[in-house]
């Protein structure tokens, strides 16, 4: 059996082979997915501690104070948020959901950033009351909310700047271009803080940029943290403010392919955090403020599986297949919205000669209902284990009751036992919100 070109750095820490069969930790795949039911997803906690170490490691590069604020929207649970809280990082919150979960997932309030392009007042008012680590501002309409409330103690701020770059990714991901609904051109942010500094009930604290997701080059990113920090001198040059938080986002490429970059991420972290460093010393050089850094997917993405069940299976003329599971674009909607592509392999037989190429479809009624576009597998029958790497962000967060399924239950591995962090759906779940009012 040859192991040695399977894609290891796309599937969590804890798996490996025994007996050809795949297992994460002592537990077989196959049996796992036959247990707990399909579609299940399963997190691998010392993946998700190896992604923490690696953007620790980042910002050892940094000489001031550094955190890392998990971007929730990649996929937020109570469980999630108690582990990530424990480990001592800070949370992305983008919603009054988010705010919710996060709070009663064991978040203090001052490890907190609410983020969004169009934050609803009720949401200003909770993050407000909460006394949360920052808002961060997005435009001038939301900083006209602000300036009417009335809170408990003064608001931290953070400015959310758009910087003009476009990064190296999928359009629908782009989020720092001229166009973008996202963050404040720099004369609009400088403006910004001048009415921050009339209003004695805001702090102007922070700023932030992200000009979007699944970035492996870094040049567009340091571009971004330039712009960041001479705004940084601008605004204190003025008089307007000190800047205590830096905060270049997230957006840190994840391989999900073997074709993908494969570029360790404490190598890109330590990157980023390093120009930032260099950027900070050149156009600055006072006290180094903290340096936050953003991660969603690069820091949950790899540490997550789906596991499927083969279902009907078609073979066309020219010999290919179209593979169907009991899951599709209800729990991962990503090959629909911007073809993202995937890699999967037969829990049974991970290593097994491929027959030709397959389609892995799901059972919602779109044609666009498919998670993978192509992918080379071995035999494969209705009942057998199928499973996705890589699907740790952004599936579950996005996922939907489309066609009326029920969403998949969650489970965490940690230390060999696998803990439940979300049970199935029921249908109960689906007809709970109904209201009887019509005749
Ligand atoms: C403001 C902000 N920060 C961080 C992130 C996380 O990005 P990623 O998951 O690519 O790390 C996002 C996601 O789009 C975001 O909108």
């Amino acid at each position: 059996m040859r192991t040695s070109h399977f894609p290891r750095h796309l599937w969590p820490l804890s798996t490996h082979f025994y007996r050809r069969r795949l297992f994460l930790d002592s537990h077989d795949l196959t049996v796992l997915g036959r247990r707990l039911g399909t579609p299940v997803y399963l997190y691998d906690a010392a993946t998700i501690d190896h992604a923490i170490a690696a953007y620790r490691h980042g910002l050892g590069v940094w000489p001031g104070p550094g955190l890392i604020t998990y971007a929730s929207k990649a996929w937020l649970s109570r469980p999630l948020a108690h582990l990530l809280a424990r480990r001592g990082l800070g949370l992305d919150v983008a919603s009054q959901g988010e705010l919710e979960i996060a709070s009663r997932g064991g978040f203090d309030a001052g490890l907190l950033h609410v983020h969004g392009n169009n934050k609803r007042v009720e949401l200003l008012q909770r993050a407000a009351e909460a006394g949360v680590g920052a808002i961060v501002v997005d435009n001038l309409y939301e900083l006209s909310l602000l300036e009417r409330l009335n809170p408990p103690a003064p608001v931290a701020l953070w400015l959310r700047i758009n910087p003009d770059l476009l990064a190296p990714t999928h359009a629908y991901r782009q989020t720092g271009h001229h166009g973008s609904k996202f963050g404040m051109a720099v004369e609009e942010a400088l403006a910004a803080a001048r009415r921050i500094a009339a209003i004695p009930h805001l702090r102007l604290t922070g700023l932030h940029v992200h000009i979007g997701s699944q970035i492996f080059e870094l040049d567009p990113l340091a571009a971004s943290i330039d712009r960041l920090i001479e705004l940084a001198v601008r605004i204190e040059q003025e008089g307007l403010g000190t800047i205590e938080a830096l905060s270049p986002g997230g957006g840190l490429g994840t391989p999900y392919t073997p074709a993908d970059p494969a570029v360790p991420l404490h190598r890109l972290a330590a990157r980023l955090c390093a120009h930032a460093a260099e950027s900070w010393q050149r156009q600055h050089g006072g006290p180094h403020p903290t340096l936050i850094l953003e991660p969603g997917r690069s820091l949950i993405a790899r540490s997550g599986v789906a596991l499927y069940t083969v279902g009907a299976i078609r073979v066309l003329s020219d010999g290919s297949r179209i593979i169907a599971v009991d899951g599709g674009m209800s729990d991962n909607i990503r090959p629909a919205l911007y073809g993202a592509r995937y890699t999967a392999v037969l829990a049974r037989d991970p290593l097994g000669d491929a027959i030709g190429p397959a389609k892995i479809v799901g059972p919602l009624c779109e044609s666009g209902d498919y998670l993978i576009e192509q992918v080379h597998l071995p035999e494969v029958r209705p009942g057998d284990v199928l499973i996705i790497p890589v699907s740790g962000a952004y599936h579950l967060s996005m996922a939907s009751n489309y066609n009326g399924v029920l969403r998949p239950a969650v489970f965490l591995h940690q230390r060999g036992r696998i803990l439940p962090m979300q049970r199935r759906e029921t249908l109960d779940d689906l007809m709970r919100r109904d209201v009887f009012a019509v005749n």
